[in-house]
């Protein structure tokens, strides 16, 4: 037993977590991801999984992504990277509803898979639906050689390494890599993008993990946060555009391991309904980056601090708007809205994290959760 206990800590390389270890990874999984793939200064961008079917993804009429949870998420901000970029309509589906509601495929569809594990039952379930239409299927998994990588005829894998924590930190950010470069490498292709645009592109993903080790810096100032609002029952997450996903994320990332309610929404939405819950007690966290929608995020911040919402802000470095209305406020580095994500998650993480490290719960192995899902 206490044999196990030491390998288990050699594991975890001294942190105190697989969880906390697999987001501190994250500079090294993000960069695994572009190995060989992305190469800046030859203005190159490859994925060898591909392109045998590359031309179905040229001639693609809808891109369609089935995943469950995480990678649902992941599949989000991939609707927006292909949509902007390959000018290409994009469904992003829970692969638990798309394969029970006989749903439209075509065979000019093309099916996009996410999967860390590569088992979820689920998603498995909806490729072979898909297949059985004529739809081709690429794949984007972790764990090599799993099911859904051999169910599909094409992919990509993100190579984040195994990933132990139930809940997924270093899968969501290589998932989003491997997504950007897939949507960078069709639109080039396509010619939806200009080949200025698509050099620039590829010399800011070179740029991310530099960006992730720089916000990974601001361990301790969330960690005095976590410790703030760690008795809050609610959280409300709020983002726009590509920062939408990322607060469904941050949400579902509350509830895994602290088990404390949260509601991911886009920020728009707050009027609708969310804004009736906002009184003194109710945490809102805002992903509030310099973005095409920061001013009116800005004033949705407005209207939490005028009902006495406590708002924490995840916002580009050197802002100084929001500086002086939200009661906390994290500066991440600067990076192109689209690839934002990769970098505004990452405090999300942390603060899940902390706040349910504090609350005495099992952060690797939440509750009632398992790691992959291989039954319905
Ligand atoms: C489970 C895990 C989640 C994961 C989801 C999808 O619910 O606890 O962390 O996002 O399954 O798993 P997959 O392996 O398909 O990405």
């Amino acid at each position: 037993h206490t044999i196990d206990m030491e390998l288990e800590a050699i594991e975890k390389g001294g942190y105190e977590h697989f969880m906390l270890k697999e987001i501190f990874e994250q500079s090294k999984s993000i960069t695994a991801s572009m190995r060989g793939r992305v190469v800046a200064d030859k203005h190159r961008l490859h994925l060898g999984g591909l392109t045998e079917y590359f031309n179905r993804l040229m001639s693609a009429d809808r891109i369609m992504i089935v995943a469950c949870g995480t990678s649902w998420h992941a599949g989000l901000v991939a609707e927006y990277l292909f949509e902007e970029f390959a000018r290409v309509p994009v469904e992003v589906e829970y692969a638990s509803e798309f394969r029970y509601r006989n749903p439209v495929i075509r065979e000019n569809d093309v099916v996009i898979a996410i999967s860390q594990s590569g088992e979820t039952a689920d998603t498995l379930a909806a490729i072979e639906l898909a297949k059985s239409k004529g739809a081709i299927i690429f794949g984007v998994c972790n764990v090599v050689g799993a099911s859904i990588p051999r169910a599909t005829q094409a992919g990509a894998y993100i190579h984040a390494g195994p990933e132990i924590g139930v809940a997924s930190t270093k899968a969501f950010t290589g998932q989003i890599t491997v997504l950007t470069m897939m949507a960078l490498m069709l639109a080039h292709r396509k010619g939806t993008i200009s080949e200025s645009k698509f050099r620039e592109f590829l010399a800011e993903l070179e740029k991310i993990p530099a960006k992730v080790e720089q916000a990974l810096k601001l361990n301790d100032q969330i960690k005095y946060i976590s410790d703030v609002f760690k008795d809050a029952r609610n959280f409300l997450y709020l983002g726009r555009g590509y920062n939408f996903p990322v607060a469904l994320e941050g949400a579902l990332k509350l509830k895994e391991i602290s088990y404390i309610h949260a509601e991911g929404y886009p920020a728009a939405e707050m009027k609708h309904g969310p804004i009736a819950l906002i009184d003194e007690e109710m945490p809102v966290v805002f992903i509030a980056t310099a973005d095409s929608s920061y001013e009116k995020v800005v004033s949705n911040i407005q209207e939490v601090k005028a009902r006495r919402g406590k708002v924490i802000a995840i916002v580009t470095e050197g802002d100084t708007q929001i500086k002086n209305i939200a009661d906390h406020v994290i500066e991440i580095p600067k990076t192109p809205e689209a690839l934002t994500p990769l970098i505004s998650v990452i405090p999300l993480q942390l603060l899940s994290y902390h706040v349910a490290v504090m609350r005495g719960c099992n952060v690797d192995q939440p509750r009632n959760l398992a790691k992959s899902v291989t039954v319905e």
